[in-house]
């Protein structure tokens, strides 16, 4: 029987259909053009890498590697495909030897596995020989004696060869960063000339919990700067350019926050100071909170708890603890910002929840989101590029959430008038199909954009589904038309009809579409 079960796209996932489609697209073309326009220019990669790398760079301890990661074990390759592999201890030593080439993941896991594997398989093997001997010499006892022991440890040596990571462990991205700064040093970026300017543009994938502005596949517009200098005009530069983009598109009910978090100088120290604090009050505080003094007390910064506020407003803040370094690279950020007249606000509880920053944190959130506001975050990771094993390099970025942008730009109710569809061609009778396919192609080579219906139609019907798929004209082919070498348009707005020879038709179209103003959209 046929299995009629309705597929739907996965918790957290969703489809982007037209007519939304046409504004994201639109909203990603501005973002370009903005980038652009800053001389940043575009990086595509992979969407999954080595989960160490998200592991190394994030930080094994933060949410997004320890519990929202979408993570896989690949399939191993030639010799050491699972399927193909048998236990003894010759394929032991060649599994080895395989990790040490770096063809199988050379990981903890595998390295405890693999000399367990060794152990049981060289006690299994002797006992397997006094079996044998047993049997030889008819000492039924022996046999029994031996048996239970044999059978658990061919038991453990199953249990422990599913337990072989015979591929590399992979991770969908939960971020970009970390590979755009894997893919700076793979193909020594550090040695062209300047900063590198580089952006980004794609879907990210995090196991949250789903919500309103929250999605397990989400999309992120992103640029990082790399390069030898951490001179605070460039965090000025990536901020202001952020802006001139929301200014673009209408996102303009923002407010940007900034931050510094000091650097490996003066952080763990202030750290250090703050855990003190939060011992005195951990009574009376959550539980996530109580957890994170001891493995990362800055993210009880972030708690938003509303019973933790007050506590945390009397905490000692990292803006009384940077070191004189970074103090003045933070008063240097913000004279620069005001030379170019970015309004900011301060907020010393911005930490971030990923590990690799340092100094400048920044965060844009968009009023009518509710809960998951942040519509961009950012900030510095001097130090990354060198922790991921490349030369020392200073790095700054951010990431727009696509999803809560586009969701704040409807709700902000200032929609974009996107082109719609130009022209209908209508036409009636075989003989005029040649001339509608003729002139369809003549206008879609001027850039405009046509429906051509592939079946005849009776006129009234043409019509009624050009209004309906929101065409601004009717293009009118009949016997008439045809006979006479014109063309009969009709503006579906108002009804307005002319007659109008090809070229006519084309120049018409074309001013009409350049003073665009009733292409639809919604
Ligand atoms: P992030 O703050 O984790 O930073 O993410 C940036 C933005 O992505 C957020 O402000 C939010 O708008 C959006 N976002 C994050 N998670 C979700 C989700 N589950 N659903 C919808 N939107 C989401 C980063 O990712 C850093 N890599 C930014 C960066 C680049 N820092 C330096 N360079």
């Amino acid at each position: 029987m046929t299995d009629h079960k309705q597929f739907r796209a996965i918790r957290g996932t969703r489809d982007i259909l037209p007519p939304d489609s046409s504004l994201w697209n639109w909203f990603e073309r501005t973002a370009r053009g903005v980038f652009e326009s800053f001389n940043f220019r575009e990086i595509r990669t992979p969407i999954f890498e080595l989960t160490d790398l998200f592991a190394r760079a994030v930080g094994a301890d933060t949410d997004i590697v320890g519990k929202e990661m979408f993570t896989f074990e690949d399939r191993g390759a030639g010799i050491l495909d699972v399927t193909k592999f048998s236990l003894n201890l010759d394929s032991l030593a060649q599994l080895e030897e395989a990790m040490k080439r770096g063809e199988l993941a050379n990981s903890e896991r595998n390295r405890t596995v693999v000399s367990e594997l060794r152990m049981n398989t060289i006690e299994l093997s002797e006992v397997t020989e006094k079996i044998t001997s047993a049997i030889r010499e008819g000492k039924i006892e022996l046999i029994q004696q031996y048996l239970p022991q044999s059978n658990r440890l061919s038991e453990q040596c199953n249990t422990l060869r599913q337990l072989i990571q015979f591929g590399d462990v992979l991770s969908l991205r939960p971020e970009a960063t970390a590979s755009v700064v894997r893919a700076h040093i793979e193909h020594g970026m550090h040695n062209l000339p300047g900063n590198q300017k580089l952006y980004y543009v794609g879907p990210m994938f995090r196991r949250e919990r789903p919500q309103k502005g929250r999605y397990r596949q989400f999309y992120q517009i992103g640029a990082e700067v790399l390069g030898p200098s951490d001179a605070p005009g460039i965090d000025a530069e990536v901020i202001e350019m952020l802006l001139v983009l929301f200014n673009r598109v209408g996102l303009t009910r923002t407010t940007l926050y900034v931050n510094s978090i000091g650097c490996k100088e003066c952080r763990p120290k202030y750290v250090e100071l703050l855990r003190e604090e939060l011992r005195k009050v951990k009574d009376r505080l959550g539980a996530d909170s109580q957890r994170r003094i001891e493995t990362n007390p800055l993210r009880v910064l972030d708690s938003k708890l509303p019973e933790e506020q007050e506590i945390i407003a009397t905490l000692p803040r990292i803006s009384d603890h940077l070191c004189d370094a970074c103090r003045e690279h933070f008063a240097k950020l913000k004279d620069e910002l005001n030379l170019r007249g970015i309004a900011y606000q301060e907020n010393w509880r911005l930490v971030r929840g990923l590990d690799y920053y340092t100094r400048t944190t920044f965060e844009v959130t968009s009023e009518g989101l509710g809960s998951q506001n942040a519509v961009c975050g950012g900030g510095r990771y001097d130090g990354l590029v060198e922790l991921l094993g490349g030369p020392p390099t200073k790095g700054i970025g951010f990431a727009i959430g696509t999803d809560r942008a586009i969701l704040s730009i409807q709700e902000g109710g200032h929609l974009p008038k996107l082109p719609g569809l130009d022209v209908f061609v209508a036409w009636m009778g075989a003989k005029c199909y040649t001339t509608a396919v003729g002139i369809a192609r003549k206008l879609r080579d001027a850039g405009l954009a046509v429906e051509l219906p592939a079946e005849e139609m009776k006129f009234k019907k043409s019509l009624g589904l050009a209004d309906k798929l929101g065409a601004r004209s009717a293009l009118i082919i009949g016997e008439d038309e045809v006979a006479s070498g014109t063309f009969t348009l009709k503006r579906l707005a108002d009804s307005e009809q002319k007659k109008l020879t090809e070229s006519e038709l084309l120049i018409h179209l074309e001013s009409e579409r350049k003073g665009e103003t009733l292409g639809r959209y919604a």
